[in-house]
């Protein structure tokens, strides 16, 4: 499967949000489950589509090539950096990029993965709408 683009890396790099695992997030072997953190991403994500379209209720349309290249421990903090890639008539493509500070080795931090997300823009119905409010 190809790589994600990385993300912009002259761009700032402030997380969308940053989160501490605890026992309760973890699975069966005691790592953190994956749902946990893709929870997490949709919601960093649906932050930075709000960003650049702050007057629409957007829903998400789909996660693009989530795959996990290392595991999440309890006690990790995790950051959620997110960009807009691209903005099309009613979505916005996200990309994202996940990466764990490791509570048992101090200064260690590792990729966890790279991510695209879509949202749609959407109105009362459900129904898509365009971003630019000069379209109807
Ligand atoms: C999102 C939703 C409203 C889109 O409806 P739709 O009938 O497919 O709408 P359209 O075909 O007009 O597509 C709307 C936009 O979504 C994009 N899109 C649709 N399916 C997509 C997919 N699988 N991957 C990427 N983009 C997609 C289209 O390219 C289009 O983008 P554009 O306007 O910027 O060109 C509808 O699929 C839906 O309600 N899905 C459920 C969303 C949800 O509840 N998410 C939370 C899950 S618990």
């Amino acid at each position: 499967m190809p790589e994600n683009p990385p993300l912009d890396a002259t761009a700032p790099r402030m997380p969308s949000i940053r989160v501490a695992l605890m026992p309760k997030d973890t699975n069966a072997l005691g790592t953190v489950f994956g749902g946990v953190i893709l929870s997490h991403l949709d919601i960093a994500g649906a932050i930075e589509a709000r960003k650049s379209a702050p007057d629409r209720m957007f829903v998400t349309v789909a996660m693009h090539r989530v795959v996990f290249d290392a595991p999440v421990f309890v006690g990790d903090v995790v950051s959620f950096y997110t960009q807009t890639l691209k903005r099309g008539r009613t979505s916005i493509t996200i990309g994202c990029r996940v990466e764990a500070e490791r509570l048992r080795e101090p200064g260690v931090t590792v990729k966890v993965m790279d991510a695209e997300i879509v949202y749609v823009s959407v109105d009362q119905n459900r129904k898509p709408v365009p971003l630019s409010s000069t379209e109807s």
